[in-house]
């Protein structure tokens, strides 16, 4: 269990622009998954899962080798070659570790968004399942990882139905909403939406509920934009189209998975047409408007560090349930720890049908070959029949055995508790 090893950066040791440079500089899902193939198979790595949200980084792999901070700087650097010298020098800092128990119940808590900046929000959770399933797909992960995940699943969802830790939803999109909300007056405004990913559909759902006056959605591909569009009863435009646009605009929504900025100085020159201050909402990590926008113009500028603060407000409700789903946590870990050890019996075990068979055939076909060729057919059926049974009957014994010895083990662990 001690290969359990992850290797993330997360909101609580660094800032989300900081988070950005961990991240594989890729936004393409094919080169992702061979990058991630190449990094397996250059470090050693049995099985690996990688996850990046807008507040973390975090590589989950399976290694007999224990990383030490040149592994450490190594493999990040290799990632990312654009790390800056800032970064290498603080990377101890900004990187956690964690193996063993301690790497599975931290994944628990992610799941279950006890570690998350907007704590009891379920993207996560919902991230978390489509990142293992992506790396599964693409054949990176194997057993190990997949009983791990079994069991992230059925944690999060006892946490989440046991605790009030998603009670009231928030996420970070209704973090920006509830902070746009308190400035403006929404009915009478203009909304720039660039982006047509599952954030700003999110987005969108907060600006149907509460009204605005007009949007416009700009997006790479111009039929998810025509989707999202169709939804705001708004007009599509392509990406490209972004810098022609003159009809005017009080509020901005950013959010897409590209690396580079997509809201640059050029372009935010040519549509800031009346030069009155305007909302940006920047969801997107690494951040889509570039900082010579934010610092050139009128602008109030909201993006995820932004929102930290407003993260921590909703904290305070939920820190009662955040204790109770750790105990949860605590005790699953446990379990865990017994689940995987029956699991590794199990694997080991694997080979006993095929020895039981070998055996079988070993003893017909030479040891007692003579005295079965002289037995009359039906004796040799008999004894046939008799070798099957037996067969039979010897592959399920030593799996019945350890199950069996697990579920008392386990009844008297829960006993004692
Ligand atoms: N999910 C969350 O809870 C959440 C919350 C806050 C922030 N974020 C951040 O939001 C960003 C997008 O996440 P998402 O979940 O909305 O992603 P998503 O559903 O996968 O959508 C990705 C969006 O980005 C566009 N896109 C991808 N590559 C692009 C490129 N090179 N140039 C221009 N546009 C590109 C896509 O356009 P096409 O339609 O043409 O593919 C699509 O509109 C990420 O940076 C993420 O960290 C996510």
């Amino acid at each position: 269990m001690r290969n359990y090893r992850i290797l993330t950066v997360t909101h609580k040791t660094t800032n989300t622009d900081d988070i950005a440079g961990f991240i594989i500089p890729t936004d393409d899902k094919t080169i992702l998954m061979e990058r991630l193939a190449e990094l397996r198979e250059q470090y050693g790595l049995h099985e690996l899962m990688y996850l990046a949200t807008c507040n973390r980084v975090l590589f989950f792999f399976v290694s007999h080798t224990t990383p030490d901070s040149d592994f450490i700087t190594t493999f990040f650097q290799s990632i990312n070659p654009a790390l800056s010298t800032a970064n290498t020098d603080t990377i101890s800092e900004k990187v956690l570790y964690f193996e063993g128990q301690e790497a599975i119940r931290h994944l628990y808590e992610i799941a279950a968004s006890v570690d998350s900046m907007v704590v009891g929000e379920r993207e996560i959770f919902r991230q978390l399942r489509e990142a293992y399933e992506a790396c599964r797909a693409a054949k990176l992960t194997g057993d190990n990882i997949r009983i791990a995940m079994r069991t992230v699943v059925e944690v999060a969802k006892e946490v989440y139905a046991t605790t009030r830790i998603g009670e009231k939803p928030v996420s970070v999109v209704s973090l920006a909403f509830r902070k746009l909300q308190a400035q403006i007056d929404l009915s009478e405004s203009r909304f720039l939406i660039v982006g047509a990913g599952k954030t700003n559909t999110l987005f969108a759902k907060f600006m149907l509920k509460h009204g605005y006056k007009d949007a416009s959605v700009f997006n790479r591909s111009l039929a998810n934009a025509q989707l999202l569009a169709n939804e705001l009863k708004a007009t599509a435009f392509t990406l490209a189209d972004l810098e022609n646009y003159d009809s005017g605009f009080d509020v901005m929504v950013v959010c897409t998975a590209a690396i580079e900025p997509i809201v640059t100085k050029a372009i935010y020159q040519k549509i800031n047409e009346n030069k009155e201050r305007k909302i940006i909402i920047d969801l997107s990590l690494p951040r889509n408007v570039s900082d010579d926008v934010v610092e050139n113009f009128d602008i109030e500028y909201i993006d995820i560090e932004k929102l930290r603060q407003l993260a921590k407000q909703n904290m305070a409700f939920r820190l009662n349930e955040v204790e109770k789903a750790k105990k949860l946590i605590d005790k699953r870990v446990d379990e865990f720890k017994m689940r995987f050890r029956q699991r590794q019996i199990e694997r080991a075990m694997s080979d006993v049908p095929t020895q039981i068979k070998s055996i079988k055939a070993h003893a017909m076909d030479s040891v007692f070959k003579n005295e079965l060729d002289k037995l009359n057919p039906e004796a040799r059926e008999l004894v046939e029949r008799m070798m099957d049974y037996m067969e039979k009957r010897c592959i399920g014994i030593p799996m019945v055995a350890v199950k069996d010895a697990y579920r008392k083990l386990h009844k008297r662990v829960e006993s004692d508790e």
